[in-house]
């Protein structure tokens, strides 16, 4: 497959699709983010990877395209990527935001640093296989730290482990609860993957092996 869109130095719209599988609180931040100029983009694309969650109303209620496409009846991470990616080509899109997106893809080459996620954790810490929502600030509050935060990456074949873009920390209060500790860290969220995009956009990310370098704006 060819690359299209040429973003090495910069798109003026960059062509997002967007995947998630929960309450769409990601979208909907990234719409208000585009809507707000802070990010020059357009989401062309939705993917939900389950039949009835928030996210496909908040997609249908700004009016994108959705494709609903449940985890469940694909056998496994490569039928299931397939038709993720067959749901996307139509749409030549540059950049995949993963949003709250609970599966496995496999990454093609058309899209090798071309896909971000942000989690919840300062990875590597509290990544991976399991940590997912709650369960990412319960482990946090149970380790002792008294910092947390947010990171946005680029995805690779495995959970949580590809190139770090940004981080953003937060303090771990006295008497934090998962859910007060996950408000914060999603707060700053709300700031650091419009952030990530944005830079994304301007052609300012360069992957050097592990490492992503942000380039001069
Ligand atoms: C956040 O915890 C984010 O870090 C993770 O998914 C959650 C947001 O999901 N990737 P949603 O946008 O509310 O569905």
């Amino acid at each position: 497959m060819t690359v299209e869109g040429d973003l090495a130095g910069g798109s003026p719209e960059l062509r997002i699709a967007v995947l998630l599988s929960g309450t769409g609180r990601t979208l909907e931040n990234l719409n208000a983010a585009i809507a707000g100029g802070q990010v020059p983009a357009r989401v062309v694309a939705v993917v939900s990877s389950r039949a009835a969650v928030r996210g496909n109303d908040v997609a249908r209620a700004a009016g994108l395209p959705l494709t609903v496409l449940p985890r469940r009846r694909f056998a496994g991470v490569e039928e299931f990527s397939d038709a993720v990616y067959r749901a996307l080509s139509p749409h030549a899109v540059d950049l995949v935001v993963l949003a709250g997106f609970l599966s496995q893809l496999t990454i093609p080459e058309r899209y090798r640093d071309r896909i971000m996620n942000i989690h919840p954790s300062l990875l590597p810490l509290f990544g991976g296989h399991g940590y997912w929502g709650e369960r990412v600030h319960r482990a946090v509050l149970e380790s002792g730290m008294k910092v947390s935060g947010c990171t946005v990456h680029f995805v690779d074949e495995r959970y949580d482990a590809g190139p770090i873009i940004l981080q953003r920390c937060v303090p771990v209060l006295e008497g934090d609860e998962p859910e007060t500790l996950g408000a914060r860290v999603f707060a700053e969220e709300r700031r650091l993957y419009p952030e990530a995009i944005r830079l994304f956009a301007e052609g300012r990310l360069r992957v050097e092996g592990r490492r992503v370098r942000i380039l001069p704006g």
